[in-house]
């Protein structure tokens, strides 16, 4: 199946329309899908939210939005003239039984042909329920109407489990698409292809030849405008649970049966049902949260996190875990996850460390191998190995770096995540996207965490902003005799 072609037409009906996610991502995602032909003319975005907007305000709020968040060369006036004669918009409260359903009803009704419809739930997750039962109500709901859930699925596991008997009510699970945008970026569905496309790699991936993975989302942003929304989250509930483990789950899955959804889905649910739960002790020794203090962001001073908020907070904005995998591929390998706002630099990589060969034929050992793909920024990976030292007539090593960067590579634009999702949700294709069972399961093994955490039993380090994290991450590695990426050579 190729997913470049135009895709059917939708009505595209978005709930939370004004808010930062529509501005900041779904419309300039499916503006670019737009010059990218994917899109037919006669498609529709309908926009809902709570405010009293007539159609023509909405579309110019729009345009702003592209105007920001779309690259100045992509910015080309008549597309976007085109793109704006397919937004609409409702004033809604859409979790309100008695709210303005006539209006959606008489948009999605002006049709001159079948339309794919597709929901996205871009507001808070506990509206989620409210939402489907309202148009399920209206009789808005058809056979084939997908559903989009935008993260967080809950706030735990008997949340995460509410929110999906409250749709999975209304929609069939194989019409219920869960959003994680790292899933959409291209080098995460590249860790499928780099392992099971090259014996190399897939020859060596276990715990026979692997002796650690590091797996880091690193920010330099701090909360930005979402104090609000991050101070009940954290970035264990905002990264950890869903996209670090979604990226752990493609690292760690058994080949799957087939690239169709539920087999991939069916072997990342296997990961996640095989972390090694962690227990009162390895909670003190295996996690690690903190907080940012003040520091300084490329030579500009920025204060501490509980300087911008104002008030005292047991919110952490560093997250590091070790995890285990309790399968024989990953006997005894430790998985350390780690994100972070304020970091020093923005990164999002895997660094697959080796074990160092065992051989005593050269003067010197061998260093470990390290593979490092890096999802983001400058996309693409490395892979550190040992080659003979051509000025040394002893059989010394030299250490050095196969890099492959995917820009120069492909010359192509690098899309962003939600692009390719939003049409995937269209075309009804939803290997990228998360089932029930999956969320459930992450939601099982970071309750723990969440819980010691709750309660203080693992005390809040800090960090300077705009340093690599507490020296408590640095200490975690150490008494397994590793270090972080950064400070590797
Ligand atoms: C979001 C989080 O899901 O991912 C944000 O809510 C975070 O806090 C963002 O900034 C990071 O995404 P990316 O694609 O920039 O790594």
């Amino acid at each position: 199946m190729t997913n470049c072609h135009q895709v059917a037409p939708f009505d595209y009906v978005i709930f939370g329309a004004t808010g930062d996610l529509t501005m900041r991502k779904l419309l300039p995602a499916l503006y670019y899908r737009l010059t990218m032909g994917q899109v037919p003319d006669t498609a529709r975005i309908i926009g809902t939210a709570r405010s009293p907007l007539k159609r023509s305000e909405y579309q110019t709020r729009a345009r702003d939005a592209l105007k920001r968040f779309v690259k100045s060369d992509d910015f080309d006036e008549d597309t976007v003239d085109r793109f704006l004669e397919m937004v609409h918009y409702v004033s809604l409260d859409g979790s309100k039984p008695d709210s303005n359903w006539e209006g959606l009803r008489e948009v999605l009704s002006h049709k001159a042909e079948e339309h794919v419809r597709v929901f996205y739930y871009a507001t808070a997750p506990d509206l989620y329920g409210a939402i489907s039962k309202n148009l399920h109500q209206e009789g808005l709901v058809t056979d084939d109407s997908r559903v989009v859930l935008e993260k967080p699925i809950g706030i735990d596991l008997k949340t995460a489990e509410e929110i999906n008997e409250g749709v999975g009510q209304y929609f069939k699970e194989n019409n219920v698409f869960r959003i994680d945008h790292y899933l959409g970026k291209e080098t995460v569905q590249n860790v499928i292809a780099l392992r099971f496309a090259n014996p190399l790699f897939e020859a060596v991936w276990s715990a026979e030849h692997i002796e650690s993975v590091q797996i880091t989302a690193g920010e330099v942003v701090g909360v930005e405008g979402r104090a609000a929304y991050y101070d009940n989250s954290g970035a264990l509930r905002d990264m950890v649970q869903n996209h670090l483990l979604q990226v752990l789950c493609l690292v760690a899955m058994e080949k799957p049966a087939s690239l169709q959804a539920d087999d991939v889905r069916d072997a990342k649910v296997t990961v996640l049902k095989s972390l090694v739960p962690l227990d009162e002790k390895t909670l003190k020794t295996s996690t690690v949260r903190a907080q940012y203090t003040k520091g300084s962001i490329k030579g500009a001073k920025v204060d501490g996190y509980l300087d911008e908020l104002g008030h005292e907070s047991n919110t952490e904005t560093y997250v590091a875990l070790r995890a285990e995998i309790d399968t024989p591929r990953w006997k005894n390998v430790p998985f350390y996850i780690r994100s972070a706002k304020r970091l020093k630099a923005k990164v999002s990589e895997i660094v697959v460390t080796f074990k160092a060969s065992a051989t005593e034929l050269f003067p010197s050992r061998p260093e470990k191998n390290v593979l490092v793909i890096r999802i983001q920024p400058d996309e693409g990976l490395s892979y550190r190995f040992s080659v003979k030292n051509p000025m040394d007539d002893d059989f010394g090593l030299w250490e050095t770096d196969m890099d492959v960067s995917f820009e120069r590579e492909f010359a192509v634009r690098y899309p962003d995540a939600y692009e390719r999702l939003l049409l995937d949700a269209v075309r009804g294709y939803p290997v990228l996207f998360i089932r029930r069972d999956e969320v459930e399961a992450a939601w099982k093994w970071v309750a723990p965490v969440m819980n010691a955490w709750g309660r203080n039993e693992v005390p809040m380090a800090q960090y300077a902003a705009g340093s690599w994290g507490p020296e408590e991450a640095r200490q975690m590695l150490a008494r397994d005799g590793q270090i972080w990426h950064e400070e590797m050579e």
